[in-house]
């Protein structure tokens, strides 16, 4: 795996792997994708602002996430159907993250189930994203077996009442490979995605099964089936992230949902200050996902107020080009990377990133 040296090197070498549909599906965004290319774009518009000769010698890049200890501020974020980057998907991914010491989040539309992934990787501290299905019961069971297999958070999606329009998708007729299965619904409802004539599956899927009518009602409902913590996963504004908290969340994971749902929206990163500054003088974290590609997007972001920051998309290109060691490659990359970061800007550990450390770069346009 060392000819990669950047996560850029892995996902160019993912995307020349991949078969067609898989790849479209993992890479795109909303239509015209320019909140895409905006989640990266916004990075390279703060700047880094260094202090000199502070002593780092002693660089430490653990943190803690709702209550548990990673080894840095980097975790997985959920994607679906991983076992079309690699034959083990979640299991590799999940073990890599337990071998990196960081968090590893399942999606509800995996290839690998709850139970498999807990099996595969016992000693990682793993959270289960949520999608609530218009039957509850169905629900309820995941949320009840991701509690029974040592799951530690709920990340709950709250930008989905559909599927945003995913063009290669729907060109490409997109479904799950027949040789494949929705594996959290063995025994429950169907573990296929229909093809369908009129374009995408999977959006066909998740219209028919996904709960369309659900507001921040449905957080009190889930608080009242688990003890887990909730994550408000796909918050972009700072009013819903008061909501979030108000209706019973712990944590706010401010995400566009990887550009998917809606082109136009802020990218994650600038979305980042209004939020923190609304949960001010709450007890709750907020995380970051979306176009995180280096060590230093990295330390913007937790300069900028976030706990962690989640990637997704890193992850499918390390299963496609390796399996575990692939991810494991990638997440290697992003420790080197920050702990360059810490070290050459002067901030040893995670708490010494404060917000003087990042300025936008129109703070030095008058040059
Ligand atoms: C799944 O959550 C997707 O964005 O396709």
């Amino acid at each position: 795996m060392d000819r990669y040296v950047s996560v850029k090197d892995i996902e160019q070498a993912a995307l020349s792997l991949l078969p067609k549909g898989a790849r479209d599906y993992y890479k795109s965004g909303a239509t015209d994708e320019q909140t895409l290319a905006e989640n990266k774009l916004a990075f390279q518009r703060l700047r880094i602002r260094p202090k000199c000769l502070v002593g780092v010698e002693r660089c430490d890049l653990r943190t803690r996430a709702l209550g548990s200890e990673v080894s840095m501020p980097v975790g997985i974020s959920p994607t679906a159907m991983q076992r079309m980057a690699h034959p083990e998907g979640e299991l590799a991914n999940a073990r890599a993250a337990q071998e990196a010491g960081t968090i590893f989040t399942l999606s509800t539309i995996a290839t690998s189930s709850i139970e498999e992934v807990a099996k595969a990787a016992p000693t990682a501290t793993k959270w289960f994203q949520l999608y609530i299905y218009n039957d509850r019961e169905v629900t309820r069971n995941l949320v009840r077996r991701a509690e029974i297999a040592g799951f530690k958070a709920i990340a709950l999606t709250v930008d989905t009442p559909l599927f945003g329009i995913r063009r290669a998708d729907v060109r490409n007729k997109f479904t799950l490979p027949p040789h494949l299965r929705l594996a959290n619904f063995d025994g429950h409802l169907s573990t296929k995605i229909q093809s369908t004539d009129g374009g995408s599956g999977l959006n066909k899927y998740v219209e028919n099964l996904f709960d369309k009518s659900l507001t921040w009602d449905e957080v009190k409902w889930l608080k009242s089936i688990t003890s887990l913590p909730i994550i408000a996963k796909g918050v972009l504004r700072g009013d819903d992230a008061v909501k979030a908290i108000e209706a019973g969340c712990s944590a706010i994971l401010v995400s566009n949902h990887g550009a998917r749902q809606l082109d136009g929206v802020p990218a994650s990163i600038e979305a980042l200050p209004e939020i923190v500054e609304a949960v001010k003088g709450y007890n709750v974290e907020v995380y970051l996902d979306g176009g995180v590609l280096t060590g230093t997007d990295v330390f913007k972001a937790i300069a900028l107020g976030a706990k962690m920051v989640f990637v997704g998309r890193p992850a499918l290109w390390g299963l496609t080009v390796g399996g575990q060691a692939g991810v494991k490659r990638m997440l290697d990359i992003f420790r080197t990377e920050l702990e360059y970061t810490l070290q050459i800007a002067g901030t040893p550990t995670i708490a010494d990133i404060t917000r003087d450390m990042v300025r936008h770069e129109s703070a030095y346009s008058k040059l």
